[in-house]
């Protein structure tokens, strides 16, 4: 995911940019650059690397590289190789610089028509096209750069985070925001722009957080704000500092560190909102009883590890509060025709609030008549909240590493709680709800268990480092966890991992499975138990090695072609979130 930082000021701002482009790291990214000026005689320089940021701040400080005004970005290939070429920010006729975030689907079109015009281009990406439609809107000097920009934006079809600074317009920069986050740092005489307030930190704790269509002109003492023609204020919001989120501490990695902060993130996102013996209702806001009176059944949308939460919470739901539910990927929902049942509550699960396909989809949804959008978020000032009826926040932290963990499992805290304030309505007694209040205060303790079998899992995870792929086996609501299992081992360890309803195993994939293929299966202590042993042993019959992450009291033994490791005994409503932490372990305790 790509990252942009931008500063004006009377000081060099070449070390803020850098060190920001330093803190966007985490995002992940294949190549970083930065253009700066210095004054209205100077020309534009740029720098640009393949690889570490730290390999920039050596290039930069070899080239002495100095300015009032500059832009950078960390870039994640989209249109063309990680290549110095390739990497932003991109330039027009030596004037114009630009980075960008996002995707311009149409710029094929749009550079056929400027190679037509003559403009010249040294790159294979999207992004190039918006420097060469700002110049050419400049026409030779007669538009200003806002105007200009203005007007390019109109004939972007996509999504952007867009900063662009201009030789000839020295004293600002000029940004605009659709379907990537922007935000403005406020210093005092001097401004700030990133994608993310983080990047910021080290300059500023006071943010104007850019709306979808706002586009501005960044200035030393000033910041003017548009939206469509109208100018228009965005408050600034102070935010506190997330240093401490932001440094990995004791642990090696980022994902490590947010794995053992669980026990305490699931107890910060569970205080407040439960008592003793009931869900505490007025957590989800003022306006959320008269929603909830009205809710017949859910309709929930998300992306990635937020729609396997979502698909958890589809067993909860109905099992629990009775209520049809259904779990659907957002980029497939916003696209498709939908038909909506009376009385259906839309919810919405993301990590960051800024996920383009779940914004799209709630912008979509808004259109149908669903009772109320809810928002399950981490992060306050997301276009996601903002954008929702009500919302309920996880209280993880910030999650830095890209493999989301933490923001998971209080995820699916919040949606038990959802579906037990639902269930009230739909004939839950008050001694049923006790009970699930008392087993999720247990949650935190849990996991802190749970998170003991690092070496046992350690053991196992070193016979995965030859393998090329995998399979993981669940079932009923424990699919989903089988799923997240193998979005953790592909997205850190790029080992191929595949998950199934244990069930469909005959079915095709059964096929693949020899002394090659490790076969990881969660098993908890519930009425599918003889079901999934059945699986399992398919997969024996084959020659296939299995690893059973299984619940203690089954007592499920170990032999030369299984390997079992024993989770904490939990309760069964619990077990999703429980078995869920082995899984998030595999492949990061290798060497
Ligand atoms: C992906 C991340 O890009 O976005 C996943 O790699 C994440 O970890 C997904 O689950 C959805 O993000 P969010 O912020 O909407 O939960």
């Amino acid at each position: 995911m790509c990252g942009i930082v931008g500063a004006i000021a009377e000081r060099n701002v070449s070390g803020i940019l850098l060190e920001g482009l330093k803190r966007l790291e985490y995002r992940g990214y294949d190549s970083a650059g930065i253009a700066m000026l210095n004054g209205s005689r100077d020309k534009l320089t740029d720098l640009k690397t393949v690889g570490k940021v730290k390999k920039l701040v050596t290039s930069a400080s070899k080239a002495k590289i100095r300015g009032n005004l500059g832009i950078a970005h960390t870039r994640w290939a989209t249109h063309g190789k990680p290549t110095v070429a390739n990497a932003h920010p991109h330039s027009s006729s030596k004037e114009i610089a630009i980075v960008h975030n996002g995707i311009i689907e149409n710029y094929q079109e749009l550079r056929e028509k400027l190679l037509k015009d003559g403009y010249v281009f040294k790159t294979e990406t999207d992004s190039e096209t918006i420097a060469h439609l700002i110049h050419k809107e400049r026409k030779g000097g007669k538009v200003s750069l806002i105007d200009a920009a203005k007007k390019a934006i109109t004939k972007l079809d996509g999504a952007y985070g867009l900063c662009v600074m201009d030789k000839t317009e020295p004293d600002q920069i000029v940004v605009a925001r659709s379907g990537s986050p922007l935000v403005i740092g406020v210093g005092i005489g001097e401004n700030f722009v990133a994608s993310d307030p983080l990047a910021l930190g080290q300059v500023t704790d006071r943010f104007i957080y850019l709306e979808e269509g706002d586009v501005a002109k960044v200035s030393l003492g000033d910041i003017e704000i548009w939206h469509g023609n109208r100018k228009i204020n965005r408050p600034i919001t102070t935010v506190e500092s997330r240093s401490k989120d932001a440094e990995k501490g004791e642990y090696k990695h980022f994902m490590l560190k947010e794995i053992h902060e669980q026990p305490q993130v699931i107890k910060d996102t569970l205080d407040g909102r439960i008592s003793k013996t009931k869900v505490l209702e007025q957590a989800f806001g003022v306006k959320a009883r008269e929603i909830f009176d009205k809710v017949k059944t859910v309709q929930i949308v998300a992306c990635g590890t937020s729609f396997h939460a979502g698909q958890v919470a589809k067993y909860w739901l109905e099992t629990i509060a009775k209520i049809p539910c259904s779990a659907d990927i957002a980029s497939d929902y916003r696209y498709r025709e939908i038909i909506v049942q009376p009385g259906t509550l839309f919810v919405t699960i993301s990590q960051s609030g800024e996920t383009a396909d779940t914004l799209a989809a709630l912008r979509y949804a808004k259109k149908k008549k669903y009772v109320a959008s809810l928002a399950i978020c981490n992060v306050a000032t997301s276009t996601l909240v903002r954008e929702s009826d009500f919302c309920i926040l996880t209280m993880a932290g910030q999650e830095i590493g890209v493999a989301s963990t933490k923001a998971f499992t209080t995820q699916l805290a919040l949606l038990l709680i959802l579906s037990i304030v639902l269930a009230r309505r739909t004939g839950l007694k008050a001694t049923q709800e006790a009970k699930l209040v008392k087993d999720l205060s247990k949650l935190p303790k849990l996991i802190d268990k749970a998170l003991r079998l690092s070496k046992d899992i350690k053991r196992i995870s070193k016979q995965f480092s030859d393998k090329y792929h995998s399979l993981f086996l669940g079932r009923g609501i424990q699919y989903p966890v089988a799923k997240e299992g193998a979005l953790k081992l592909k997205e850190i360890s790029y080992i191929h991992a595949e998950a199934y309803p244990a069930g469909e195993l005959k079915h095709g994939p059964l096929a693949l499975v020899d002394s090659k293929m490790p076969v990881i299966a969660v098993a908890p202590n519930n009425d599918l138990l003889g079901k999934l042993r059945a699986n399992l042993s398919e997969v024996s019959a084959r020659g296939g090695m299995l690893y059973v992450f299984a619940d203690e009291s089954i007592k499920f033994e170990s032999d030369k072609s299984c390997k079992v490791v024993n989770v904490p005994i939990s309760p069964e409503v619990l077990a999703p979130i429980v078995f869920t932490i082995p899984l998030q372990y595999c492949r990061i305790m290798l060497p």
